[in-house]
């Protein structure tokens, strides 16, 4: 037996002893009185007679005690010893059928070790995220920090005189600055929606006037790349419960994507249909005539900095979050994200979005 669980068990066995002394001092005391003085025995047979009673009281409370006592403040010893010690074990076998003070103690204590074990537990989780983090962050940071790097000191050694060629390393460093622009943002985001701070505030929202006022804001990009983006019929009464600045931001990371990933002359339709599994529900969809994904990446895609070809979406300016975005917004949402491909045919996202009911009154 170690040190310390002799000394628990040294702590307990005066608790006992204690109780039996008080207790055995109490009944000498009363028997006493009553036999010499009510009874008029005389004292020295009163004291003699109560001892001997006192003595088996001492000797029956400290039994009982013990049966009864001892082993349950063992139990709280362990679980609170194991707390000190951030061990945490089942302790589905303890019964606590008495119901009395120790027992409620004892459910007190393993209620104290379960939320200690969960809190240890989300505080690791958030710790190991963080280091994760904060190395694919620095990772990502450096290529364009480095490109900037490269430009400036290359104007810096001559090229800023040479008329043909400064706008152009002037643009070239621009845009990587734009880039560590979007990425500060999407890291905010991403980082706030994966620690659960981000919290959604669900509305009522008229989907089609939503993804027009998206569709609005893409055409300008889309023109760019000779894409054509395209609303296909949605009822405009229709009406779903959802965070409408959140969905936007799905809305622009999809469609953004499937203008970024097409092909000259290429298509990105949109639109809603019934989803068959659940009547309360409508499937939003994404669909474009792109270069595709292969299905070894499809499941990937919604990792966070992954992307199928670097150089490619780097040129494009990404960064590998859009679609962990996505995802996230959408679980925060208990709603589901599907992913279709074909390779050199085109890629189809589409989530699910509860309908609120309610009519469109003009
Ligand atoms: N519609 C699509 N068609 C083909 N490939 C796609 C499509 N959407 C996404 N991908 C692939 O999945 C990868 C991850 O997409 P994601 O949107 O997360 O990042 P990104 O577009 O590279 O950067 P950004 O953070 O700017 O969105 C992309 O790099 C691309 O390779
Ligand atoms: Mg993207």
């Amino acid at each position: 037996m170690s040190n310390k669980s002799k000394r628990s068990g040294s702590l307990f066995f005066r608790l006992a002893f204690r109780l039996a002394l008080y207790s055995s001092m109490s009944v000498i005391l009363i028997l006493v009185l009553i036999l010499n003085i009510v009874l008029s025995w005389p004292f020295q047979d009163s004291l003699l007679a109560s001892i001997s009673v006192g003595l088996l009281v001492f000797i029956v409370t400290y039994f009982f005690s013990w049966k009864f006592q001892h082993q349950r403040l063992e139990t709280i010893y362990k679980i609170s010893k194991n707390i000190t010690r951030k061990k945490f074990e089942e302790y589905d076998e303890i019964n606590t059928v008495n119901r009395d003070e120790l027992d409620h103690l004892i459910t007190q204590s393993i209620r104290a070790s379960k939320t200690v074990e969960r809190e240890i537990q989300r505080l690791n989780k958030i710790e190991n995220y963080r280091k994760e983090f904060i190395g694919d962050i620095s990772h990502e940071l450096k290529t364009p920090i480095f490109a900037i790097q490269g430009f400036v000191e290359t104007l810096l050694n001559g090229a800023l005189e040479d008329k043909e060629v400064n706008r152009v390393f002037l643009n070239k460093a621009m845009r990587n600055i734009n880039r560590l622009t979007f990425l500060t943002k999407d890291l905010m985001e991403i980082s706030k929606l994966e620690t659960g701070e981000l919290k959604s505030s669900i509305q009522d929202l008229y989907l089609r006037n939503v993804i027009l006022d998206v569709v609005e804001s893409l055409q300008y990009k889309a023109q760019k790349e000779n894409v054509q983006i395209q609303v296909n019929h949605i009822d405009k009464n229709l009406q779903v419960r959802a965070d409408r600045n959140q969905i936007k931001q799905v809305l622009v990371n999809l469609i953004e994507n499937g203008v970024k990933y097409n092909k000259p002359g290429g298509f990105v339709y949109i639109g809603v249909k019934d989803f068959p599994r659940n009547r309360n529900k409508v499937l939003l969809y994404v669909e474009d005539t792109g270069i595709g994904i292969e299905q070894p990446d499809l499941v990937r895609v919604t990792e966070r900095f992954f992307r199928v070809d670097k150089s490619r979406s780097r040129e494009k300016g990404g960064t590998g979050l859009g679609l962990s975005i996505v995802k996230h917004i959408i679980e925060a949402h208990g709603e589901k994200l599907f992913i279709e491909s074909t390779v050199n045919k085109g890629t189809t996202f589409s989530f699910t979005l509860t309908r609120s009911g309610g009519e469109y009154m003009i």
